[in-house]
């Protein structure tokens, strides 16, 4: 694992495990991403040239995908669109990207022998009742409610498939809701932070009851490092980090914290299709690969992204309008 190649790293999620991979290995790192809307250059910004570089292309181009795969030994796969409501609107990017894409790089992967880590989500298992005393374990069966989570789960597919058919060397992760710093802000938490220090009420969805599963987007990282080091050939591992809340009880958090009173609270119409429950038991990444969450609290972590968002106004008011008008053009 010495050179890798990242795809989706300046996304989200993608950004913070490239931080999170220079700052825990020796790696060098090219980071393949198409810059869409969702993307931030500067969050690589600060990162040194010598270990992380950027190539601005298309997971679903071979031509590009190709020689990259090539010269690297190892892919780590975040790239995806990444947003419910935006699958709702207009599926076709979540199927070009997230099961065409990952066709083009797991055939990549098949030519050059790669080690292929495929990034998934908890979505695709569906839903559980709010009283269910189940958890999605890595035997769940698959059934996916969006167009975003069936693109995801067709990609799992694909993936397993070819380490059985072709002997790819994958794992795959399916994780629970990320939150911490460079999250869009389309997504839960920062839309609602930044509509309080804007002034506004956090928008809820429908009565506010669905939970989710919240982690640190730092404890995703070092789970998908732990995997990348010692997980099975073969094997997918839940991500989880214990963390269900429901999204009543988040924007509370948040307007407390912004010294707001906990009631100011505008319920909106509902998400089609919206999940009720997703909940991880991620026992099995916890006694096979020694992985533990460090940052299971959830209040202190709540209350750094908000300083987070504070902080960094330049960087996420270009985008608020754009995302508002998105929202308010559909009644949420
Ligand atoms: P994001 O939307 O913030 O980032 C996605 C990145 O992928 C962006 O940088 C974008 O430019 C890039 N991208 C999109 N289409 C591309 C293409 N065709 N070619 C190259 N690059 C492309 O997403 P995120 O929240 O960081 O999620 C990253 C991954 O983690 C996704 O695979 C997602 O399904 C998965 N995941 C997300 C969460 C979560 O809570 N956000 C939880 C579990 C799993
Ligand atoms: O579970 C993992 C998934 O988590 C990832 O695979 C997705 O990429 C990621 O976007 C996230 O999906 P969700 O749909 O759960 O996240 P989102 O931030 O869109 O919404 C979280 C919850 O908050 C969900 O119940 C819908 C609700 N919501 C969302 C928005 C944007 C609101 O009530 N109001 C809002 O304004």
């Amino acid at each position: 694992m010495d050179r890798l190649l990242v795809t989706g790293g300046a996304g989200f999620i993608g950004s913070n495990f490239v931080h999170h991979l220079v700052d825990h290995t020796d790696a060098t790192i090219t980071v393949l991403d198409k810059l869409t809307y969702a993307a931030s250059r500067e969050s690589l910004a600060d990162l040194p040239e010598s270990r992380v570089q950027l190539v601005v292309g298309d997971i679903a181009d071979s031509a590009t995908v190709d020689p990259l795969v090539a010269a690297h030994d190892t892919v780590v796969h975040f790239a995806a669109e990444s947003h419910n409501d935006n699958s709702l609107s207009d599926p076709s990017p979540f199927v070009q990207t997230n099961i065409v894409g990952t066709f083009t790089l797991i055939e990549a992967a098949r030519r050059h022998d790669s080690r292929f880590h495929h990034v998934s989500t908890d979505e695709v298992y569906g839903d559980l009742a709010l009283d269910d005393p189940k958890r999605f374990t890595e035997d769940t069966p698959y059934h996916p409610s969006s167009p975003y989570s069936a693109s995801k789960a067709g990609s799992d597919h694909l993936v397993r498939a070819w380490v059985r058919s072709f002997g790819l060397r994958a794992t795959i992760s399916n994780c629970s809701n990320n939150y911490g710093p460079w999250q869009h802000v389309e997504k839960f938490i920062p839309r609602q932070i930044t509509e309080v220090i804007d002034g506004r009420k956090p928008r809820v969805y429908g009565d506010g009851l669905n939970v989710r599963d919240w982690i640190h987007t730092e404890d995703h990282s070092s789970a998908v490092l732990a995997i990348l080091e010692r997980g099975e050939i073969g094997e997918t591992y839940l991500i989880g980090a214990d963390g269900e809340r429901n999204n009543l009880e988040v924007v509370r958090a948040i307007l407390r914290h912004l010294g707001r009173s906990e009631d100011d609270i505008e319920f909106v119409r509902d998400r089609a299709g919206h999940d009720r429950r997703y909940a991880i038991e991620s026992g099995k990444l916890r006694s096979r690969l020694g992985w533990q969450p460090q940052y299971a609290d959830f209040d202190a972590g709540l209350a750094a992204t908000i300083e987070w968002y504070l902080t960094h106004e330049t960087w996420w008011r270009p985008h608020k309008d754009a995302v508002e008008a998105f929202y308010a053009a559909k009644g949420q």
